[in-house]
């Protein structure tokens, strides 16, 4: 392999090396991308094997766009950070800060206890480490990191801090699914960074900024911006990670054909559900196959923002200023390159993910509002002058919203104001039982731990992990400055 390839530069690279088995097969430059550069998965950690894993939060120099540097931070490198991959049992996990300032590190999809969560309440002092041992009961699924410390997290997810999580049996080849990394196999973050002229990373603090949440107009994967994707002539499976601050994509394939969802945050569907759109609002993993057996090169696009656009709230005005995105857009050209090894040639026609019915008739019921503007008033006036609330009550570190009692189920109703805005529970999945008063889109019907609410989503939310109240377990909105600006709520389960 290819040294100047390696994500993100020397720096990142001199940090990586052993690790960084991606990119096995196949030329570095092959036909198929026509000169254009190829995309890079982040380096592998394999713990699946070792049982160990070692971070470090530091700041470095990326150069994003162009040949111009821009700072910016990540996980053992310059940006974002390797991919864990965790087997079923324990990881010891170490996790030091060498950021100038504290930091958390949240396992955003990882169902352990509220000690291991990284929550806000877990804070790593800059120079010091964190050790958790993450034992992992849960089936296979693609889940992510980031940090969590409250009132930074936005900046700090901004500047870089992220990875993703695969949680694997090592069964997927029984399972006829796409297991290669980086080959059939791909790991994809999605970003969107506001870029300056001279390639400098921009962070905009405005009112109106804050209310959407950050956009910006270049969209990276995996930190890379216009990269082309490698795949066999096979059936290839994108991990998508919606790791941006705030834009909600709507996913689609440029020439129409289908979508196929096999995983959603919590793991596996019972079998392939077919889509011509797949929404990733920010938090939310999607495991999709996309058949490629006809050789073809296809492109990966989005339609406009759902928050941004005419349906935002200040919709008018940005387009009088002209800052919206109102039209599809590309995320990732993805090229044929028939020197690749072609694995996996059919879909799998079942898949080994159950969905139990958790109706019942008993079920403790909580509601769950995401204010914004008049509704968020109260907390405004109450509270630390936040601007976002739920329940008209803006996030307390010292303040426990719910008791939920361990191995239970609740009925959570999650309602949306002005906004849509994404909900994420730690520590727990769900099944959406209904939207908008209608039943859930099709995309939405596995194990979950984060949904877009456009007006109204009914969850069953089931708790197996205790969260005492020195390290309560969060739930809040995914647009990270909103969580960051009081849009949080915490509760325990004991
Ligand atoms: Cu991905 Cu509470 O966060
Ligand atoms: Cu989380
Ligand atoms: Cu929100």
């Amino acid at each position: 392999m290819n040294r100047q390839e390696l994500l993100l530069g020397t720096a990142g690279a001199a940090a990586l090396s052993a690790a960084s088995l991606f990119y096995a097969g196949g030329a570095a430059q092959p036909p198929a991308l026509q000169g254009r550069r190829r995309l890079l998965m982040p380096p592998l950690i394999d713990a699946t094997e070792t049982g160990r894993c070692s971070l470090t939060a530091q700041t470095g120099m990326t150069a994003l766009r162009g040949g111009q540097p821009t700072p910016t931070a990540g996980y053992n490198q310059s940006f974002l950070g390797p991919t864990l991959r965790l087997s079923p049992g324990s990881t010891a996990m170490r996790l030091h800060n060498a950021l100038p300032e504290p930091t958390t590190t949240h396992w955003h999809g990882l169902l352990v206890p509220g000690e291991s969560d990284g929550g806000p309440h877990q804070v790593i002092a800059p120079g010091d480490a964190w050790a958790p041992e993450l034992v992992i009961d849960q089936p296979p699924c693609t889940a992510w990191y980031h940090p969590h410390i409250h009132r930074r997290t936005a900046l700090q997810v901004h500047w870089g801090l992220a990875g993703v999580i695969h949680v694997s049996d090592g069964r997927d080849d029984a399972r006829g699914l796409p297991s290669r990394y980086g080959i059939d196999d791909l790991t994809l973050v999605l970003q969107d960074r506001s870029l300056d002229a001279s390639g400098r990373m921009t962070y905009d603090t405005s009112m109106m900024t804050l209310m959407h949440g950050a956009t910006g107009e270049d969209i990276l994967v995996n930190g890379q911006i216009g990269a082309v994707a490698a795949v066999p002539k096979a059936i290839a499976r994108l991990r998508l990670v919606n790791g941006s601050n705030a834009r909600i994509y709507s996913l689609f394939v440029d020439d129409g054909r289908p979508l196929h969802l096999v995983a959603s945050e919590g793991g596996f569907l019972p079998a392939p559900t077919s889509l011509s759109e797949l929404v990733l609002s920010p938090g939310e993993r999607a495991e999709v196959l996309i058949d490629l057996t006809d050789g073809r090169n296809v492109q990966l696009m989005s339609g406009p923002d759902t928050n941004q656009g005419p349906n935002g709230m200040f919709g008018r005005m940005q387009r009088v200023l002209n800052r919206v995105i109102d039209r599809s857009f590309p995320v990732l050209s993805v090229a044929v390159d028939e020197t690749l090894p072609a694995r996996i040639t059919a879909l799998p026609e079942a898949l080994d993910g159950s969905l139990p019915e958790l109706a019942s008739d008993n079920l403790a019921t909580r509601r769950f509002s995401l204010d914004m503007g008049p509704q968020a008033m109260m907390g405004m006036m109450n509270d630390n002058g936040d601007p976002f609330a739920i329940n008209g009550r803006a996030f307390d570190m010292r303040r426990i919203d719910a008791a939920v009692k361990l191995g239970t189920t609740e009925r959570w109703v999650v309602e949306s104001t002005m906004l849509q805005h994404p909900f994420h529970v730690h520590g727990a999945s769900f099944q959406v039982v209904s939207e908008d008063g209608g039943r859930p889109r099709p995309q939405n019907a596995g194990w979950k731990d984060t949904v877009l609410v456009r007006q109204r989503a009914e969850l069953l939310v089931r708790f197996k992990q205790p969260a005492p109240k020195e390290s309560p377990f969060m739930l809040h909105c995914h647009i990270l400055e909103h969580e960051d600006s009081g849009m949080m709520g915490q509760f325990t389960v004991s």
